[in-house]
């Protein structure tokens, strides 16, 4: 199939759709590529570098939609770009069908397969087409970096010649894709990082990268921010009221603050308030991410960059991948190319649209010269979403403790078990063996069975550096074998090298496990 991607024509987008190296992939699976000249330039994909992947460079829009049977955009397509279609031309895009209805329904009565790549569904086997998570990912990151643009301080604190610097506070509001790579930047550059979500879950995840999870002075488990389909559900008035308390309180002290709350298909919810603002010091920095669905900070201009009274900056740019056009254009051409491998199963350059497949039924939303949005919820899972859609409740002290008396219980049954069959063994042994044998074999039982125990109950954590530690054994093992080596017994020789042998792997398997783990742990 031949495989067109256009210009952007809305104003300001430097993303786009294809790139060199998508290119390649995608002549692998049997397609052909075009490219409108100029398409790439401000992503930093010359037309020259499209033609030395390959790609034949068209002159216009129009030429190239009518060469093309499949076009694939960044932005969701306008009229003018809708009128150059063809039917049964296959559309890849942004598309955004719950706000583009009228444009939905152009595109199904003429007959184009539309697929949207903001509708891929959240689930572990789409991760690699989830477009508006790689978009989301960058998003969070020039967030940050936007934020410390303005922000008249360093991130880090600093002891000079000349006085001590202060590190600055972040907050992180919504720790989904574009909170957690916001979270990633902003630790990375050593600024204390406190970060909320109203899904407890992810609270370890906020942790583990060094930030700190504001707790509000509520029970989580029961407010109703299940999550479904790997998206929050929005929470209840109490816990709203609970956490607009807590920002208040946290406000004076916060230096810059990035937003990311967002339940899909509602406005963005209002979390920073006037008040807030006011409250809080002169230079301090607002990045709202969720400055498109009406913005999580009250005073957030769309597309805009204001200062306050108060000298606070609010920054409501909903263009933050396009400012990283050649990172986001990467990113996102690979996305449709994964897409593209999963439409072309026998990478024959030939299009299969499986409308059983999870994902691509999910992400299509015309075919046929119908709307086929919104799709069937996915047969499997969703990536974050709990068992039976709850969010992950801790047990309480009561029901942990009965539960640890009842394991306790029933350990302790298994292991008078075990003991009983033992000692019947040993004695039914001890009738027919010789004295010196059972003398030897009883300590043997009962160096297994104490080895055993010991490190039955280490932490499978602390497996590796156990096995360092074994390395004592293994030596006095073959101290042991050394001695009986020499025996006139030919039997006593072989178990003693054998003995020899194997603690040896041991003792250099150990060695090598322990010098691999180092290594993970060394900076390259
Ligand atoms: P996401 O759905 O992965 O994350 C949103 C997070 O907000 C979730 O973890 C959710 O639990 C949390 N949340 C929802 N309500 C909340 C509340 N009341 N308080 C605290 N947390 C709450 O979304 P993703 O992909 O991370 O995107 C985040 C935002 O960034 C969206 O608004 C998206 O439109 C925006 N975005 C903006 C761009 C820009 O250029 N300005 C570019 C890409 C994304």
């Amino acid at each position: 199939m031949k495989i067109g991607t256009p210009a952007e024509t809305f104003e300001g987008e430097a993303r786009v759709a294809l790139t060199p190296d998508s290119a390649r992939q995608l002549q692998k699976l049997g397609h052909a590529c075009l490219v409108q000249s100029g398409a790439g330039t401000a992503a930093g994909f010359s037309d020259a570098d499209y033609h030395e992947a390959g790609v034949e460079v068209v002159a216009t829009a129009s030429e190239l939609v009518a060469a093309s049977e499949i076009v694939t955009k960044v932005r969701p397509p306008t009229e003018t770009e809708i009128d150059l279609l063809l039917k049964g031309q296959t559309l890849i895009s942004f598309f955004y069908p719950s706000t583009n209805e009228d444009l939905m329904n152009v595109v199904a009565d003429k007959g184009i397969v539309t697929v949207a790549m903001d509708m891929v569904p959240r689930i572990s086997r789409a991760q690699k087409m989830d477009a508006l998570s790689s978009m989301a990912n960058i998003a969070g990151y020039r967030a940050v970096i936007e934020a410390g643009n303005h922000f008249g301080r360093f991130f880090t604190g600093q002891v000079t010649a000349a006085g001590k610097v202060p590190p600055a506070k972040v907050l992180v509001i919504g720790a989904g894709v574009a909170g957690l790579a916001a979270i990633g930047t902003s630790t990375s550059l050593g600024a204390i990082t406190l970060a909320f979500d109203v899904r407890p879950e992810v609270a370890e995840q906020i942790e583990s990268m060094g930030a700190e999870f504001v707790f509000l002075d509520f029970d989580q488990a029961q407010q109703d921010g299940a999550t479904t389909g790997g998206y929050a559900a929005p929470s209840s008035p109490e816990f709203q009221e609970k956490q607009l308390e807590k920002f208040r309180e946290l406000a004076p002290d916060i230096d810059i603050v990035i937003s990311t709350a967002l339940i899909p298909n509602r406005d963005a919810p209002l979390l920073w308030t006037k008040d807030m603002v006011e409250a809080m010091k002169a230079g301090s920095v607002i990045v709202d991410l969720a400055a498109e669905r009406g913005g999580n900070c009250e005073l957030t201009v769309a597309d805009e960059k204001i200062v306050t009274d108060n000298a606070v900056t609010i920054v409501g740019y909903t263009d933050f991948p396009s400012r990283m056009a050649t990172q986001s254009s990467t990113l996102y051409a690979t996305n449709i190319r994964h897409m593209l491998a999963d439409l072309t199963p026998d990478k024959d350059g030939t299009i299969v649209h499986d409308m059983d497949d999870d994902v691509i039924r999910g992400a299509t939303i015309t075919h046929d010269g119908s709307v086929t949005f919104p799709p069937p919820p996915p047969k499997v899972q969703a990536i974050a979403a709990q068992p039976q859609g709850k969010p992950m409740k801790e047990p309480t002290p009561e029901e942990k403790r009965a539960r640890e008396q009842v394991e306790f219980k029933e350990q302790t049954k298994r292991q008078v078990t075990l003991l009983s069959v033992g000692a019947l063994l040993v004695l039914v042994a001890g009738l027919f063996a010789p004295a010196s044998f059972m003398q030897h074999f009883i300590v043997f039982v009962l160096s297994v069975f104490i080895g055993f125990q010991v490190i039955w109950n280490v932490a499978h954590s602390l497996h590796t550096p156990l096995m360092a530690v074994t390395n004592a054994i293994s030596s006095i093992i073959i101290l042991g074998a050394l001695i009986q080596i020499g025996s006139s017994s030919m039997l006593i020789t072989l178990l003693a090298s054998a003995g020899v042998l194997m603690a040896a792997v041991n003792i250099f398997g150990g060695f090598l496990v322990t010098r691999r783990m180092l290594a993970m742990f060394q900076k390259s």
